[in-house]
């Protein structure tokens, strides 16, 4: 099939590669022409493992394009797929700026484009967008009803870091549909893929979005809230978690206990939740308390540190990890944010290091000392904190802390392995 994808993140970039690895001409559409112009030259603009290849492959069988002209790309293609981005504003409500700009250019292209088109919403969005913000506007603008454009709402579950693995082997499609004609379209997308199609109506497929990443994001909440418990107590979470998760109706997924989660979606997807909740005179509590307590875990890292060192004022911390998770260079909400602003907040000196996520963290931080390497980042300082489990900090011996001033290292995630370093100790275990 002719697939437009407007808005080339990590979602967009994803979807548009795996539909051209699948078989279909698509045309990625971004309104940053940078990104436009590294896609076309093979670049992938953010890392995810395999996207480079992958790339490259699909753009030597002429499998897929990138440019900023949106109505061109849409015009050129039957079905358009809706992945830009849906922050939050300052209050944590949702801002949907970039879907009602995307839905009335999308409008606008198809003013004058012959047949049957179907717009796809695939960035995740709070119940009832679709219909209040994306019909109207690509009613309004288009001058077309529901026999000449369709429209569905199919939420994206990927992980970043397994991000092109994930979408083209999903758990699920879901599709939500404002009639049977768009559900199908839809469905013949998704015709060579091996998953379950769950069909619904429009706000169904968005609430199950959120749902989903608010059950994820509990399971985490409450990994650390029994984690916190365990350290109290000298038991290690991860062999309490490994004996809970072994029950099948609990599964042993998002138990890993640690210092808070962050990226792009279950921070601002559980307050959009909450917020979409309170404007419906709901208090959802046990979501509040979910958020609330992924803050709380995030800077308890630093209380840890404080009782070690005392006032960490002058001293010098290594940070290693920045990336919200591994195998990723996305840092937004990532817990290394809140972690190192409490420590300058506190008079520390920071020393980061991260494999892929340190130009992304420069712009944040740009008066930090980044190293070349974790050893180089361990030399020298006070204390190390680790906060993403990446690979390679899985390998680090007793002899790469051998360089430290102090002796102090504390994981947020479980990285270190105890028969390579001892000394350490884990946020919750
Ligand atoms: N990142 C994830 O892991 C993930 C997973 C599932 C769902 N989602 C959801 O998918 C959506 C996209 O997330 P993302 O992480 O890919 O965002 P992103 O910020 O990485 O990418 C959004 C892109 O849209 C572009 N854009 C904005 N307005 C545009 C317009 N009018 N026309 C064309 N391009 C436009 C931006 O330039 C940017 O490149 C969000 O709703 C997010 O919640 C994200």
């Amino acid at each position: 099939m002719r697939i437009s994808i407007i808005g080339t993140g990590y979602v967009g970039l994803s979807t548009g590669v795996g539909f051209a690895v699948k078989g279909n001409e698509v045309v990625c559409v971004d309104i940053d022409e940078k990104k436009v112009e590294k896609i076309n030259s093979g670049i992938p603009p953010i890392y995810e493992p395999k996207l480079d290849d992958y790339l490259k492959k699909v753009l030597k069988e002429g499998k897929l394009k990138a440019t900023t002209d949106l109505k061109d790309a849409v015009e050129k293609t039957d079905v358009s797929f809706i992945c830009v981005g849906t922050p939050s504003r300052e209050d944590g409500s949702i801002d949907l700026t970039y879907i009602e700009s995307a839905a009335k250019a999308i409008g606008e292209a198809l003013k004058t484009k012959g047949g049957y088109h179907v717009v796809v919403v695939k960035s995740t969005v709070v119940p009832g967008t679709t219909e209040s913000v994306v019909i109207p506007n690509l009613k309004k603008f288009s001058g077309k009803g529901p026999n000449e454009i369709g429209v569905c709402m199919n939420p994206e579950f990927l992980r970043e870091g397994k991000a092109l693995e994930d979408f083209l082997n999903p758990d699920r499609i879901v599709i939500g549909s404002i009639d049977k004609k768009s559900g199908d379209t839809a469905e013949k997308v998704y015709g060579n893929f091996r998953a379950p199609v769950l069909r619904t109506d429009l706000k169904t497929a968005e609430m199950i979005k959120y749902a989903s990443n608010a059950f994820l994001a509990t399971k985490i909440s409450f990994a650390n809230e029994i984690g916190n418990i365990c350290k109290r107590l000298g038991i290690d979470v991860y062999e309490v978690m490994k004996g809970v998760g072994l029950d099948h109706r609990i599964s042993p997924s998002f138990l890993n206990a640690g210092c808070g989660y962050g990226g792009s979606c279950f921070p601002k997807d559980v307050e959009a939740l909450i917020n979409k909740a309170k404007d419906l005179g709901y208090e959802p509590k046990l979501l509040q308390e979910v958020h609330s307590l992924n803050k709380r875990q995030k800077v308890s890292m630093v209380g840890h540190l404080e009782e070690k060192l005392g006032d960490l004022k002058g001293k010098t911390v290594c940070v290693l990890g920045l990336a919200f998770k591994p195998d990723s260079d996305d840092i937004r909400e990532a817990s290394s944010i809140s972690i190192i602003s409490k420590l300058l907040e506190r008079g520390a000196k920071v020393k980061a290091y991260d494999p892929k996520a340190m130009e992304n963290m420069k712009k944040l931080f740009p008066d930090i000392e980044y190293a070349k390497g974790a050893k180089e980042a361990i030399g020298g300082s006070d204390a190390c904190l680790i906060l993403t489990d990446w690979e390679e900090f899985k390998r680090l011996e007793a002899k790469d802390f051998e360089g430290m001033k102090g002796n102090v290292i504390i994981e947020g995630r479980k990285v270190l392995d105890r028969n390579k370093v001892s000394g350490f100790e884990g946020i919750c275990w």
